[in-house]
């Protein structure tokens, strides 16, 4: 999976800095991508992490220090081995005592980067999402009122006290992205992957992600894709030596 999704990073990449001098990516936390971001730090000189600017799908309002931080997780995988500048660098800020300040705050973020007027929607030329069991992506989780945000690009997503509250990007700032990379892998999430792909539960946020004009490409391991009819699915082995120079 992990070499895949870094030839299509690759490629992105490079082809978004040809056209307009910059490769916007947004990525998700949880546990799939820690190897991915470790990988790619190692690709020795091949990405242009110069041009690239870092933005999260989704973030826990928690400190950066803490083990449940998405930005934490990223800093340490990626950010400082591949010495990605500080100004390249988009966090979410969880400082504010609201969610809503800072979901607020992240938007405006966003729209000062791409340039936008109020009523744009800029678009990412890379987002990369995972998928819990429950069917959630970004923190849009079913029957959640952020998964019904039309407006925005970006909610304050209350859970319940067990579970922190989060910021995260909404479905349209999702689905005017260039390219998304939905990476699942594991038996237990064969489950959810046959609901969102085979039955297009709509009940479920992850079904809903379906990019206006861009890719969308689910990257499965075998376990996450076993309950997929074969004719759905088509295996993909990297060549060596995959990386291009920018
Ligand atoms: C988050 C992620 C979330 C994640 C899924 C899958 O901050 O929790 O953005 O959407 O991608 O929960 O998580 P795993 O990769 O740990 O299964």
């Amino acid at each position: 999976m992990d070499d895949f999704v870094i030839r299509e990073w690759n490629r992105i990449a490079i082809s978004a800095v040809a056209r307009r001098g910059y490769f916007a990516v947004a990525v998700s936390g949880g546990k799939t991508p820690v190897s991915l971001f470790r990988k790619l730090s190692e690709a020795d000189g091949k990405l242009p992490w110069d041009k690239t600017h870092l933005f999260l799908v989704d973030e826990r309002i928690v400190p950066y220090s803490h083990p449940d931080s998405n930005w934490g997780m990223l800093s340490a995988t990626l950010v400082k081995p591949a010495g990605i500048p500080a100004e390249n660098c988009h966090p979410i800020l969880v400082e504010d005592p609201l969610p809503e300040i800072s979901a607020a705050r992240y938007e405006k973020d966003i729209m000062h980067f791409f340039g936008s007027r109020p009523k744009d929607v800029p678009a990412f030329d890379l987002v990369l999402l995972g998928i819990g069991e429950d069917g959630h992506t970004a923190s849009l989780f079913p029957g959640n009122q952020a998964v019904r945000e039309s407006k925005h690009l970006v909610a304050a997503v209350i859970l319940d006290d067990a579970r922190h509250a989060r910021i995260t990007l909404t479905l349209p700032a999702i689905n005017r992205a260039g390219n998304v990379l939905a990476l699942v892998s594991g038996k237990s999430k064969a489950g959810i992957v046959k609901r969102v792909l085979l039955q297009r539960d709509r009940h479920l946020p992850a079904t809903l992600v379906n990019p206006v004009a861009g890719d969308l490409i689910f990257v499965l391991d075998r376990e996450a894709a076993a309950e997929l009819p074969v004719d759905m699915t088509r295996e993909i082995t990297v060549e060596r030596d995959y990386l291009q120079r920018p």
